[in-house]
């Protein structure tokens, strides 16, 4: 069902002369006034800075009428009190009458008028109409007016609408530009309105649609919100070190399935959506969730954890709230979610952090979500219990202190892989031992040390002696390591929600500690 279909339904259906349309699109306002112009006797249409106005539809296209017998009409962009008292007697002469407010700003004689228009029994059975277009109802409009109004989302624009956008714009160039479905695809979540500026500076910058400039576009529409960063992500699994059972896991579990969804669909499943790591500090983590979203071939959206849990007082939600519509909007997408303990603490009892959490558990519960939600945290203890239940992630999964071959492998990777590094006889078996405590993102700064040595004694090339300075650098010490790495052992029985997995992983950090503590003695 279309939104115009909608609200007829609705108007029909539910006893409230007043609709709020959600919507960012300006464009929106006349398509509506258009497809139901026929319906009304008469339609008035307040804008801001144009101010309160006659409407008529004629051959498709919207007439304004500034002079409607009224000096209000002349007097253009006057203030809306004015413009409300006029209609209260618009509404008290005629019928079927329908009144569009386009509005950003909260104003108390809108939210007066519309309180009073709402239940009033005259004005709904003479079948007059007000509907208000706004991007933040929430902001607009008190709670109680939300709750007696009818509220429709009007969705940013469907393939359809894009199609047909793109095709005028086409068309407008007389055909020497093309475009093809991927654009149709890319440009999801884009109000036609976006879709048509871009489309049209990409055409008189790169003289075609350009799907870069498209994805670039949307990208900085989304940053521009504040709550989400969205990354494209550089690196595969080639630049994670070891964690092959990790790899081998996800490989199966989530990116098979993500890219052939029929046959999982056929037997009754969805691709996994919600993915937990938990595992100490430094182990790669975030390193692997990025990683993922490349290997899916997915955006990489962060939520902004920090700028969510500093902003108080109502802030939080509405912004969170416009981060889980965009995600949702440009969906399929990595959504990735750093600290998530930072809102499912245990215990935690101020009001906005309920509610926010209470809004992450709703969306994570969500049948109908698109995006993939990747979350972290080094304390899955603290954890809210709400959290861990089934249903939420599909996997918990521990990222624990890397192995003798990931170490061997990290080193590579921040030596050949994610950066280039000369280096002469160089004993890397030599290093992998004496890392044993090491995380990954240690070995990565061991690396850097040693380049910074080699610098320092003027070469250009690294050295085993750089690395053998660099190793005496670091102070970790062994025996609280190896509580970390019981400690985590433990919370891996607790909350990994895959025994085979977990099997496999056991075996592996066992043999480990137990040669540690053979090293130890
Ligand atoms: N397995 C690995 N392979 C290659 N590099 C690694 C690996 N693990 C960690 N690193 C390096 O260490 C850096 C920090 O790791 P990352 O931020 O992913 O750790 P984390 O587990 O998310 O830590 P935290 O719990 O503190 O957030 C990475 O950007 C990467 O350069
Ligand atoms: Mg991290």
């Amino acid at each position: 069902m279309n939104w115009i279909e909608e609200y007829r339904v609705k108007r029909k259906s539910q006893f409230s002369t007043v609709t709020i349309f959600q919507t960012r699109d300006p464009k929106r306002l006349q398509e509506f006034v258009k497809s139901v112009s026929q319906e009304y006797a008469e339609i008035y249409g307040y804008i801001p800075w144009r101010g309160l106005m006659r409407i008529r539809v004629s051959k498709n296209a919207m007439i304004y009428e500034k002079t409607g017998g009224s000096s209000i009409f002349s007097q253009g962009a006057r203030g809306i009190e004015a413009a409300l008292d006029y209609m209260d007697d618009v509404f008290l002469r005629g019928q079927s009458i329908l009144f569009v407010i386009q509005t950003h700003t909260r104003s108390d004689a809108l939210t007066q008028a519309l309180r009073t228009w709402m239940f009033d029994d005259d004005i709904y059975f003479r079948n007059n109409s007000i509907c208000v277009f706004t991007e933040n109802p929430e902001q607009v409009l008190d709670d109680e007016t939300l709750k007696y109004a009818i509220l429709i989302k009007i969705p940013p624009s469907t393939e359809e609408e894009r199609r047909r956008i793109l095709d005028e714009i086409v068309a407008s160039f007389g055909n020497k530009f093309s475009y093809d479905e991927k654009i149709v695809k890319i440009t999801a979540g884009m109000t036609l309105h976006e879709l048509e500026s871009v489309a049209l500076e990409s055409i008189y910058r790169y003289r075609k649609i350009d799907e870069r400039a498209l994805i670039k576009f949307k990208y900085d529409m989304i940053r521009k919100a504040g709550i989400l960063d969205v990354e494209e992500p550089e690196f595969g699994f080639e630049a994670v070190g070891g964690y092959e059972i990790l790899k081998e896991f996800i490989i199966e579990n989530i990116i098979n399935i993500f890219s052939a969804p029929e046959k999982a669909q056929r037997l009754g499943l969805r691709p996994p959506r919600g993915i937990l790591f938990f595992g100490p500090p430094g182990t790669g983590k975030t390193l692997i969730a990025r990683a993922m979203a490349k290997e899916l071939g997915l955006p990489f959206l962060r939520l902004r954890t920090e700028s969510i849990v500093s902003m108080w007082y109502g802030e939080t939600e509405k912004n969170l709230a416009r981060a889980i519509n965009l995600a949702e909007e440009i969906a399929p997408c990595v959504v990735f979610i750093d600290e998530i303990d930072r809102f499912g603490r245990r215990g935690y009892e101020h009001e906005t952090t309920r509610r926010v959490f209470s809004m992450l558990l709703e969306w994570l519960g969500d049948m109908r979500r698109k995006s993939i939600i990747l979350g972290t945290t080094n304390k899955p203890q603290h954890l809210d219990d709400a959290f861990i239940r089934v249903g939420r992630f599909d996997y918990i999964i521990p990222v624990l202190l890397p192995d003798e071959a990931a170490r061997r492998q990290i080193l590579e990777v921040h030596t050949k892989v994610v950066r280039k590094v000369p280096m002469k006889d160089v004993d890397f078996e030599g290093i992998v031992k004496k890392t044993e405590m090491f995380n990954g993102a240690e070995i990565e700064e061991l690396v850097l040390r040693a380049a910074r040595n080699a610098l320092r004694n003027g070469r250009d090339f690294v050295t085993n002696e750089d690395f053998e300075e660099a190793l005496a650098s670091f102070s970790i010490n062994p025996a609280e390591r190896e509580k970390v790495i019981e400690e985590y052992l433990s919370l891996s029985e607790i909350y990994c929600n895959d025994s085979k997995f977990l099997k496999k992983l056991s075996r592996s950090v066992i043999s480990r500690v137990e040669a540690l503590k053979r090293e130890i003695d």
